[in-house]
């Protein structure tokens, strides 16, 4: 069987046109556009989206059928008569786009390139399946071809489309599309690619719990934040303290930052053995602090200065930890302490000032608020309580990162309230946390990737303080411009892409781009995917779902595949409408009204 691209048997017709924006085919007999068998093969005609190859001296071209029309002349006399019947007398005339160029003598060298276009005239023929595919494989070729896993299938020929993982994944990836459209299920399939194919660990941020589905696969650990995990209060940097809190910045903020530094003090101080330090004078300045400390805060008005700061001085690095090591049920009372008169005396500090306090009240309500929420409180569990059966979400994610025997961490967010930003905020902790463990080069060895399912729901998010300053909650965005080269690899989904950061989306390598509606999300994906030529992207309104276009720096031409099914798709079928249930023959009666 002649494998060459160029076989008389798939001849098409001729080039009739060509300019940058695409050529022109024109076909001698509209039945030569059928599809049609040879040698018990199946090949695609000429229809719409399907892939033609044409003929140069030097270089073959592979394009692509965009639009197929009849010249004017011919539309006219256009009858019930079949256009594609044998002798048909009709010249269809085809738009076509360029994917790529490969030399004549070697097809595997293939470009992507505007330095060179077919000739007028040059001969058209069908792609054959075969001869695609082996362009697939070969682009993958410097990659290690085991790493090729099938995802789906080509949507115009029905091709197996297998692909290299570290090509979708190398460069972080973007499922995009609107409700409904196949994203959490191609999220699965690219998850359950992954784990069949590579020892590489995957977390999962779930923010519905769709992916619960998973759980049956027993290397899937999974954790639901707020019943059966926390992120402990004390691993939190100061700065998302200061987020929940949102201190005033003239008033609340410094009382607020001097507050901290007091019970980190009194934290530093009830640690320490005294009979254990050695120097003489850390000594002497502990045992000058002890007796400022009253039940677990320090008494400031009228004491000393000096008593403190030395004590602080000697412990500055400790003090200056970005991590919340402190009590946080002495804060509101520490937060009293630290109103002081600002009479400016160098060795004391002056007494109580009630009109200081005054202004801390809404920042004393938070934090009371803080500590009497549910929502708050299962998750980040200020109040202590006795938690046995919840695990802090730092130790789980080290644990699952030295595991042997899961692939898989999911977190579920569908318990986490959506007020009071706990949600994003929770997945920008553990952002940071990942990102933080990939900087130091934890997982330079063995990739990690993060899976966010609805990113539009935590990505671009700012939380305003009290006094409309601007904290942005950008660990997705850091992490989607500096970590791929520490191996921590993202993929978002997400419906709305232009809730995305531009600088997050511009970073994404690979897009899997479901059905998109919106002309202002089109738009975006047009203008983030430089890879997928303007014309593919015309097909993104009339996808199935399921179905979608695969383009990527590392891919040779913008695919239109259709996903296969996975294994265990995620739990996302609508709730269908119930049917009214009534006894027979009272359909559409009104309940009577007795009177
Ligand atoms: N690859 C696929 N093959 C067949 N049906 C699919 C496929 N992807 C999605 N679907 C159908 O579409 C529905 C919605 O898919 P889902 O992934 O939940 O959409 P999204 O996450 O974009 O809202 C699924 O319940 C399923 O019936
Ligand atoms: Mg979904």
């Amino acid at each position: 069987m002649n494998m060459g691209p160029f076989d008389s048997s798939r001849f098409l017709g001729y080039v009739s046109a060509v300019s940058p924006r695409g050529i022109q085919i024109h076909f001698p007999s509209a039945s030569l556009l059928s599809r049609f068998r040879h040698e018990g093969i199946q090949y695609p005609g000429g229809n719409v989206g399907e892939f033609i190859v044409l003929e140069g001296e030097n270089y073959g071209f592979v394009a692509r059928i965009l639009s197929l029309e009849l010249p004017d002349s011919e539309r006219k006399v256009l009858s019930e008569k079949a256009v594609r019947e044998e002798n048909s007398s009709f010249h269809p005339i085809a738009n076509a786009e360029l994917a790529f160029s490969f030399s004549m003598t070697s097809p595997e060298d293939m470009e992507r390139t505007i330095s060179r276009f077919p000739e007028i005239g040059a001969k058209v023929y069908s792609c054959p399946i075969s001869f695609l595919q082996s362009i697939m494989s070969s682009s993958n070729k410097y990659l290690n071809e085991t790493m090729c896993a099938s995802l789906g299938r080509i949507a115009s020929n029905g091709m197996e489309c297998s692909i290299s993982l570290d090509a979708v994944f190398g460069r972080h990836c973007a499922v995009v599309g609107t409700t409904g459209s196949g994203k959490s299920w191609t999220v699965s399939r690219l998850i359950e690619a992954l784990v069949s194919k590579t020892r590489n660990k995957v977390i999962i941020l779930d923010p519905t719990g769709e992916y619960s589905s998973l759980d049956e696969n027993n290397r899937v650990k999974s954790y639901t934040i707020g019943v059966d995990c926390h992120f402990p209060y004390e691993s939190l940097f100061i700065s998302d303290l200061f987020y929940l809190l949102r201190p005033t910045a003239q008033s609340q903020r410094p009382i607020l930052m001097e507050a901290i530094r007091s019970l980190k003090t009194v934290r530093i101080a009830s640690d320490s053995d005294i009979s254990k330090i050695q120097s003489e004078v850390e000594k002497e300045c502990l045992e000058k602090l002890q007796p400022q400390i009253e039940k677990g805060c320090l008494k400031k008005h009228q004491f000393e200065k000096a008593e403190i700061e030395n004590f602080q001085f000697i412990h500055q690095n400790e003090l200056d930890g970005a991590f919340c090591s402190f009590d946080f049920s002495c804060l509101i009372r520490q937060i009293k302490n630290e109103c002081v008169k600002s009479q400016y005396d160098p060795k004391k500090w002056d007494t109580f000032d009630p009109k200081m306090y005054d202004y801390q009240t809404s920042l004393i309500f938070r934090v009371r608020t803080l500590m009497t929420t549910q929502d708050f409180n299962s998750v980040f569990q200020f109040a202590k309580v006795d938690s046995k059966t919840s695990n802090p979400i730092p130790q789980i994610i080290d644990s699952f990162l030295t595991a042997t025997d899961a692939d898989i961490l999911r977190f579920d967010f569908s318990q986490i309230s959506a007020s009071f930003n706990v949600r994003e905020l929770v997945a920008n902790i553990i952002a940071k946390k990942l990102y933080s463990d990939a900087k130091a080069g934890m997982f330079k060895e063995c990739p990690v990737l993060m899976f966010l399912d609805e990113a539009h729901l935590f990505l671009n998010k700012n939380l305003f303080d009290a006094d409309q300053t601007i904290i942005p909650l950008d660990a997705f965005d850091l992490i989607a411009k500096e970590c791929r080269k520490f191996g921590l690899f993202l993929c978002i989904s997400t419906q709305m892409p232009r809730d995305i950061p531009v600088g997050t989306l511009s970073q994404m390598g690979t897009f899997v781009v479901h059905r998109l509606i919106n002309e202002q999300d089109r738009k975006v994906v047009e203008t983030a995917c430089s890879s997928a030529s303007h014309t593919s992207l015309s097909y993104l309104p009339v996808l199935g779902p399921g179905e979608a276009l695969l383009s990527g720096m590392d891919f040779p031409i913008p695919l239109l595949i259709k996903i296969d099914k996975p294994t265990l798709p995620p739990k996302s079928e609508t709730p269908r409408l119930l049917q009214r249930l009534e006894e027979h023959g009272k359909t559409n009666s009104q309940p009577k009204n007795e009177s």
